[in-house]
């Protein structure tokens, strides 16, 4: 699968030396340089700048370690330093674009604490697009330890436009904040809504991915790549001189990681550009992690799908299949004595007429949620045998819906809602993979809704970390495509195993059912949650009016359906879901067609234009076509968009068909105008399009002779 173009790994130097001066690297470009050195007390400090003015100003590195007076934060002394470069083409199994330059300069420091004899490396690598760096901890007699807190800091130049949300150990379902950061402090009480499991962490914690803004109007991105055996990080801020300190996700005990030596921490990025572009168009999250470690990929495949989901949502019908019992016992409860509702949604046929519309608009899959037996008391109660994951309902018949998809050349997507019962699913997990290739559904949507169990853990901490890893890695065993809702954020991870091919970790389209999410959210994600992998966002809805669904739900989509279009090309994934219901769709046959022929594979992206909150406007070409796809988000204000055609092929012609806002759409008022014009293009074309509050566009540009 990768391809190694060009390898070029010299090391410059290697020296020994007691006291050393500071240790500098360039970026490639030479945009970048990097300070490494030590404080008077022994303490490792960083320095990042751009274009000669500093980004992340001086900032110290080291460890708080458990029962340890000594700790990893100062006493260091210089034992070693090399210096390399590397360069190399690679091939995503899926993705953005078909080929990816991993191109850096590295900075290795090798530490030794004096009075302990402890090693500690630095590892830095400087990118075109920003700086990755981590800690390593060489084989030693140090080799258990436990990190108390880890005390990474990132020294802001000024008190930057962020757009952020809360810290919180469990979850990431908030809608986002856009302010200066003096103003976190003030304002973190209030943007913390109400989720079915959380622990935000106060008074100015934050996720990241953090997206900020200069006031000199550079772009500047926080987060982290490659978490594997360790707990997520988050950024708590000190107001009084803007500086970021590491936060990770303590355990039941308030331990934040367990170490064995020879090991290494995640890659901490800092991802810089003087346009919002830049940032989005970024691939360092995905170079720091590991290459492929699935041999053979071939069954990894991007998927389109349709699902018995959104009605539920919505509180149309639901999940469980009786209203009889409030409670039920794995095992025990007989479902055939019990008396079925009427709301039940994955009942056999019903589930039929979704597979028929899947083959009759040429989607991948159908989801089906709520097909098994439990979710009559699925959460609330820390329930530990919640789930079994193999025992249908019995309006549901597994072996005939097979036989169904299967006669109409659809796949089914299993679903697998834990509830939080981590340790329950894992001892499920071998028998619901077996049940799953048994009826040859080969990707599942997994599910963390409600506190971990093991209780007192926390849905970012390692042991979680290391629960979705084993999840994902047993999958791959089996040939499995992965879909986790609410678990940890990605970190790039994808690359390493491509069959994590969605996650949630962020407030999904279903918060448009729940109250609704700001307008301009889905211009932010991209420049956050994304920045670590695809997101399951699930677009598409086009009946805003969640009332019409269900008259208990006053709810409203804060979107227009033009908008709903663009994001299957700004929101990039290669699982894509068309979430309303059938009869949406059946209403409007002509937009609908844009999801249709909208690919979920790309071997190019072109980011237009972007502000962060404000508008996203992305072209991608058709990884299996010479078609292109553009998509813009739009955020409150009205706008025209310029789209500037110039990445076709010179000489050749093409049509576009823009399905775009009318004049009067409005998210709030009239979400459902919008209008659908073809024009004769070429790479000289420009379009300038009208895009309405909480709008935006979709456009397929097919050639032509
Ligand atoms: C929350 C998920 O985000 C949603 O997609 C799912 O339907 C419910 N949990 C039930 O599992
Ligand atoms: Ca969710």
């Amino acid at each position: 699968m990768k391809r190694l173009s060009f390898i070029w790994l010299i090391v410059v130097y290697y020296a020994f030396a007691k006291a050393c001066p500071a240790q500098t690297i360039t970026s490639p470009n030479k945009a970048f340089e990097l300070k490494v050195s030590l404080s008077q007390e022994g303490t490792p400090q960083y320095q990042l700048d751009y274009k000669g003015d500093a980004v992340v100003e001086t900032s110290s590195l080291g460890f708080e370690i458990k029962d340890d007076e000594k700790s990893l934060k100062n006493d260091f002394e210089m034992v070693g330093t090399a210096t390399s470069t590397f360069d190399e083409t690679w091939e995503p199994v899926w993705g953005e674009e078909s080929e990816i330059r991993n191109h850096y300069n590295e900075l290795e420091v090798d530490l030794k604490q004096k009075e302990t004899n402890r090693l500690m490396t630095l590892r830095f690598r400087l990118f075109d697009d920003g700086l990755g760096f981590r800690y390593e901890f060489p084989q030693q007699e140090f080799t258990y330890f436990i990190i108390k807190e880890e005390l990474t800091e990132f020294a802001m130049t000024g008190d930057h436009t962020a757009y952020w949300i809360a810290g919180d150990y469990d979850t990431q379902e908030y809608d986002y904040t856009t302010s200066k950061l003096s103003e976190i402090r003030g304002l973190h009480e209030s943007s913390i809504s109400g989720n079915a499991s959380q622990t935000p962490i106060k008074p100015t914690g934050v996720q990241t991915a953090l997206m900020m803004k200069t006031d000199d109007g550079l772009y500047i991105n926080i987060h982290e790549a490659a978490l594997i055996d360790y707990s997520a990080m988050h950024l708590m801020l000190y107001d009084e001189n803007m500086v970021f300190t590491s936060h990770l996700t303590p355990d039941v005990n308030g331990d934040k990681a367990y170490m064995q030596a020879p090991t290494t921490t995640p890659w901490r990025t800092v991802i810089v550009g003087d346009d919002a572009t830049d940032i989005l168009a970024s691939r360092m999250t995905y170079n720091l992690n590991d290459p492929v470690a699935i041999e053979d990929t071939s069954w990894i495949k991007p998927v389109k799908y349709v699902g018995v989901w959104w009605e539920m949502i919505t509180g149309k019908s639901s999940w469980s299949y009786t209203d009889e019992l409030p409670a039920i016992q794995l095992g025990k409860t007989d479902y055939s004595k019990l008396e079925p509702n009427s709301t039940h949604a994955a009942t056999t046929e019903h589930v039929k007429e979704y597979i028929d519309f899947a083959a009759k608009h040429g989607f991948d899959a159908v989801l089906v949620e709520g097909w098994n037996v439990g979710w009559e008391d699925w959460f609330g109660n820390s329930k530990d045998y919640v789930f079994d994951f193999v025992t249908p309902y019995p309006d549901f018949d597994v072996e005939e819906v097979h036989e169904y998809a299967q006669a109409n050349d659809v796949k089914m997507i299993m679903h697998h809602e834990t509830s939080g019962a981590t340790r329950n699913y894992e001892r499920h997990l071998d028998t619901a993979f077996q049940f799953m290739k048994k009826y040859d559904y080969d990707a599942v949507k997994t599910g963390y809704v409600g506190n971990v169990m093991p209780r007192g853990e926390h849905h970012y901490g390692q042991w979680l970390v290391n629960h979705y890893q084993y999840v994902l890695e047993k999958a791959a065993d089996y040939e499995i495509m992965i879909n986790a809702h609410e678990a940890v954020r990605p970190t790039g991870i994808a690359r390493t195993y491509p069959n994590l091919i969605g996650n949630e970790s962020a407030r999904g389209t279903e918060f448009q059912a729940f109250g609704g999410s700001k307008p301009n959210h889905t211009t932010i994600l991209p420049f956050t949650r994304l920045i670590g992998g695809p997101m399951d966002y699930t677009p598409g809805i086009f009946e805003m009016d969640i009332s019409k669904l269900n008259p208990l739900n006053d709810s409203h989509g804060n979107f227009t359906i033009a908008n709903q279009l663009g994001l299957y090309v700004v929101m990039y994934s290669p699982l894509q879901m068309a979430a309303d219901l059938p009869e949406n769709y059946n209403r409007f046959l002509d937009a609908f067609q844009f999801i249709k022929d909208v690919p979920v594979d790309w071997s190019k992206s072109v980011y237009l234009e972007a502000e962060p909150g404000e508008y996203i406007t992305t072209a991608r070409k058709d990884k299996n076509s010479d078609n292109w796809f553009v998509g813009n988000s739009n955020g409150t204000t009205p706008r025209t968009a310029l789209v500037d055609l110039d990445f076709l092929e010179k000489g050749k012609k093409y049509i576009a068909t823009i399905y775009a806002d009318a004049a009067d759409a409005h998210y709030k008022t009239n979400p459902q105008a919008y209008k659908i014009t073809t024009k004769k293009v070429t790479s000289k074309s420009d379009l300038k399009i009208y895009t309405a509050p909480g709008g935006g566009f979709g456009i397929s540009i097919v050639e032509v002779d």
